[in-house]
């Protein structure tokens, strides 16, 4: 039986391995990777990450999935669905999130990992809407979520950006046109 959940042309996306967390701990301490989000982590908060990841994959079949290049076996981040529970008038929901490390950029990864999780949500999940959110300032994100097919919503105050002067606040895209 295959690892992998989902594959792309390039690209295998999988339930989280222990030989994960080095090359996680340190994309998640490089400043550029977390340059839209409140700090970079340490590696106990990006180990509780993979833990909770794990966990959410476990009960539901999909997660944020660990991302491995297929020709190399090269694990470059996580791109897939996720649960969201936190308050405001888009949550509960279900979303799509992407993180890689900088030595994988630019060369569409992120796009074709999150164009098959979409594919997946529908057919494979039964998921009807997905959602995505990103802070104002983080244009390569949003152009993913443009370039898979996801429509402009609003915006929203996550709270986690709350008081940080750096944001004014996130963006929201789905894949129905609401
Ligand atoms: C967002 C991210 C996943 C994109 O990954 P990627 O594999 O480079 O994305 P793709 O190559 O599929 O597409 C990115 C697009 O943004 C463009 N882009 C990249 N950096 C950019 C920048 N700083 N400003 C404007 N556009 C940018 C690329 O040129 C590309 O567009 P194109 O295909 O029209 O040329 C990656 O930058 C990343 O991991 N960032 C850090 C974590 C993060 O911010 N995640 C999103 C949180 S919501």
């Amino acid at each position: 039986m295959s690892k992998y959940n989902i594959t792309t042309k390039r690209l295998g996306l999988r339930n989280w391995l222990p030989s994960d967390e080095a090359p996680f701990i340190e994309m998640c301490q490089d400043p550029a990777v977390m340059e839209h989000f409140p700090s970079t982590l340490t590696p106990t908060e990006t180990l509780d990450l993979i833990h909770k990841l794990k966990n959410h994959y476990n009960e539901f079949g999909y997660t944020y999935f660990a991302v491995e290049v297929l020709d190399t076996k090269e694990f470059i981040g996580f791109t897939g669905l996720k649960n969201q529970f936190w308050e405001s008038e888009y949550t509960p929901c279900i979303d799509i999130g992407y993180r890689l490390k900088k030595s994988a950029w630019g060369k569409g990864y992120a796009t074709e990992a999150a164009q098959a999780c979409l594919q997946n949500a529908s057919l494979k999940f039964g998921i009807e809407e997905v959602l995505s959110f990103t802070t104002d300032t983080n244009t390569a994100s949003e152009l993913v979520m443009k370039k898979i097919g996801m429509h402009y919503v609003g915006t929203v105050q996550h709270p986690a950006i709350v008081g940080d002067k750096r944001f004014k606040h996130c963006v929201v895209y789905s894949t129905l046109n609401r």
